[in-house]
Order: structure tokens, then sequence, then C-alpha cells
């Protein structure tokens, strides 16, 4: 069974358009739960664009299902991941001008700061995943640091054509194989909806789908509860 972790940062979006106190992202979090999500995601990004501290705080104690908190190696951000301990940090490179975070993490190439911000956060019991993309130096190097998890960037596939789509799926798939023959357990995000998630559902051995913009998209229409039963369905759950 594929586990869904639905990302909120978006009813943070509209929250912070126009500096309201509503959307509630306490009850988006509940809302999502009562659907089915399996986890609730938010990106506490160093600009503060759309989740704030005080969200994160909110969340720790209100879910009643896994926090996945998304953040970059920085050492503010990292200071109070160490102090609400959610369950899960997925880390991600994060560049101010980008409109969402665009390409997976270089762990290769920082693996000793990767390595030290890891044990950081496992020491206070918190799983850590590295959003990398389908690249086998970056599998073995999220393995080597010692993460538990790697997250595989799906926006190359969710922006390619319909051949490059094909090729994109092979390079997934490839990386998952390798990662978990490498004892790393695999989720993989950004940029699924529901029109292009079917074949997403073949890379072998998926933990979770993060998945935010496009639910929190059709909820605008729909709500969201019947937003993330309609993911739940597409990912062939319920
Ligand atoms: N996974 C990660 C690591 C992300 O950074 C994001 C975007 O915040 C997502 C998943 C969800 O992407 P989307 O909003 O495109 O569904």
């Amino acid at each position: 069974m594929i586990k869904l972790g639905v990302n909120i940062d978006h009813a943070a979006s509209l929250r912070q358009a126009r500096g309201t106190v509503y959307p509630d992202i306490v009850q988006a979090a509940a809302y999502a739960e009562e659907a089915g999500a399996d986890g609730i995601t938010v990106h506490l990004r160093e600009d503060r664009r759309h989740i704030q501290e005080r969200d994160v705080r909110a969340l720790r104690k209100s879910i009643r299902t896994r926090l996945n908190l998304e953040m970059a190696d920085n050492p503010d951000v990292l200071a109070v991941a160490l102090e609400v301990v959610p369950d899960e940090v997925c880390m991600v490179p994060e560049r101010r001008q980008e409109l969402t975070t665009e390409g997976g993490l270089d762990v290769d190439a920082q693996r000793g700061h990767l390595a030290a911000t890891v044990r950081a956060l496992q020491a206070k019991g918190v799983v850590v995943s590295m959003f990398i993309d389908p690249d086998l130096n970056q599998v073995e190097a999220s393995a080597a640091i010692g993460a538990e998890y790697i997250e595989l960037h799906t926006g190359t596939y969710a922006n390619a054509d319909a051949e490059g789509r094909k090729a994109e799926l092979e390079r997934l798939a490839n990386a998952a194989v390798r990662a978990r023959d490498l004892g790393l357990k695999v989720n993989a995000g950004h940029g699924l909806d529901y029109a292009n998630l079917a074949p997403i559902l073949a890379i072998p051995g998926l933990d979770t789908l993060n998945i935010g913009h496009s639910i929190i998209c059709r909820a605008v229409f729909c709500g969201l509860r019947d937003a993330v039963r309609e993911m739940l369905r597409t990912i062939g759950r319920g």
C-alpha cells in the first residue's frame, strides 16, 4: 500500500497572500487526516513565504498522523526542527528566487555538512530523508551519510513530454531499486497531479507520495476532504 503525505504549504500561501488568519492551517491538516492522509507535510522555507514557525509548532501539537518537515540545511531552520521534533525531516535544496523546489539536493557534494545535520536530527528520533533527483550517485551518497529515506524528485517527469516521461520513469525506477538494495526506503513527490500520477505507481517499492499543489488547487472547488479522497483513489486506495 502506497501512503499519501499531503503537503499543505499552499493553504498557507493563500493566507500569506493577504495577511489574514484564514485559512486555518491546523484545520487544513485535520481535514486531510480525516479524509485518510497518512501524514502532513510542510516546508518551512528560509523566506517564510508560506508556512511560519508558529504553524509548525501548532501542527506538532494537533496532528494525529505524522508530521514531515521539509527544510534546507540551514542552521536557523535546523534549530526549529530540533526544538519541534517532527516525525520526519526531508532535506531539500532552496533558492530564494525559485517558485518551488527546483531539482534535487546535491548530497554527494555536501556529504560532510549533511551528515552532521542527519546525525543531529536522528539523535532526537527524527527520521531523515534526502530529496534527490533519480541519480545513482545521489542515492549512494544518501545511504553513505546515514539517511533512512530518499524522496525521488518527480518534477522532471511531471514537466516532460510523453517520450521524456518514459525515460524519466526508467531513471526513477532504477534509482528506487538501487536505493532499496542499499537499505533505503523510497518516497517520491513534486509536480504530481490527478492526471499524471498513474505511471508513477509502478516505481518499485514506493513507501509514500508527497503531494501538495494539485490537491490544494482541487480543494478550491470541491473542498480539501474530497480532494484528498480523490487523490487516495488515484493511488489505488479507498
Ligand atoms: N516533496 C518535496 C520535497 C517538495 O519540496 C514538494 C514541494 O514543496 C513536494 C513534495 C510537493 O510538490 P507539489 O506541491 O508539486 O505536489
